[in-house]
């Protein structure tokens, strides 16, 4: 990780306390149990002011995954947001990568979890190119994991748990072990299902392609964003189950991520995507994505939240 510059204060149940001092019990029921539902978040600044990206849907999914786990934070939607603009305030960040998460802290030490409190933080940080400088234009080397993602009725994918980050965990180091960036790990069908941290785009005859959000994906706020922004570009996109070999024929495939933006995927498994470069859709997706997050472009959508 590259370029971590973490603020100064960190906001926890309620108050905002110097991040060198924001402590939970070791016997905390999350650190035990993973019991955790968090966010990824980014803010980018503008010409005159900075913006959250998409701020409305992310506190939307961290709510969402809180309901699945049965964990009230006792926040509303409408609280959650001010928390997240006030620590960017507080921090006075222009740029930066934010942190809401809410977890069970020390109250009982068996598995069921309800009967420890639920604690809420939010922190920020600034943070560079998730999977490195080169990922935007040369694009990355990834394999194909040999982890599968979590089968249905196992571990809920729709909710962004810490517990799903486990198995995040195996696939990205078994892919950084064995000189990958990344890795793609599929569904227990054996269908692609997406990266360790991010959704994946293929681009075949010039329409697009995506796994379904019933191939274990954690439905991206930034793959959302993709498929409205290509589709207001004419292109088709489809949302279908994709055979594993097909990202080896593709012409492009990119991942997204709010961390991992719009990233290009030259090769997979050693098997040159297309011409080995950043295709030329991946790039007109990119300028269009980036032109909104940068405010070159008027906010349509209605997806930047301003922050100061
Ligand atoms: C497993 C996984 N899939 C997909 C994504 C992309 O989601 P989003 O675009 O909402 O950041 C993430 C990012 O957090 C992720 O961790």
């Amino acid at each position: 990780m590259t370029d971590t510059q973490y603020g100064k204060k960190i906001w926890m149940d309620g108050k905002f306390i110097p991040w060198e001092e924001c402590k939970i019990h070791v016997m905390s029921h999350v650190i035990h149990y993973g019991t955790s539902v968090f966010e990824g978040i980014r803010c980018y600044k503008g010409k005159d002011n900075s913006y959250v990206f998409r701020l409305k849907d992310h506190v939307k999914r961290l709510l969402n995954s809180a309901k699945i786990y049965r964990m009230d934070p006792k926040y509303t939607q409408e609280e959650l947001e001010k928390i997240i603009l006030d620590t960017i305030r507080e921090n006075e960040m222009k740029d930066c990568y934010i942190r809401p998460i809410i977890f069970r802290g020390f109250g009982d030490l068996g598995v069921n979890p309800q009967e420890n409190p639920i604690n809420c933080a939010c922190a920020v940080w600034g943070w560079g190119s998730y999977l490195g400088k080169d990922a935007m234009e040369n694009g990355i080397d990834v394999c194909t994991s040999t982890w599968r993602r979590m089968a249905p009725n196992t571990m809920p994918t729709l909710a962004k748990a810490g517990s799903n980050y486990m198995n995040s965990q195996l696939i990205k180091m078994e892919a950084l072990l064995n000189g990958y960036t990344e890795g793609i790990a599929l569904d227990t069908n054996g269908h692609i299902s997406e990266g360790s941290g991010e959704n994946i785009f293929l681009v075949i005859n010039n329409s697009l392609y995506t796994p379904p959000s019933h191939s274990s994906i954690l439905p991206g706020i930034t793959r959302h964003s993709v498929i409205v922004l290509a589709r207001e570009k004419g292109y088709k996109v489809k949302q279908q189950i994709i055979p594993r070999e097909s990202v080896y024929i593709a012409d492009e495939v990119f991942f997204t991520g709010t961390a991992a933006e719009i990233s290009v995927i030259r090769s997979v498994d050693r098997i040159p995507i297309g011409s080995g470069k950043r295709g030329p859709i991946t790039k007109e997706l990119q300028k269009t994505f980036f032109d909104i997050l940068e405010c070159r472009e008027p906010d349509k959508h209605g997806w930047m939240t301003p922050v100061y």
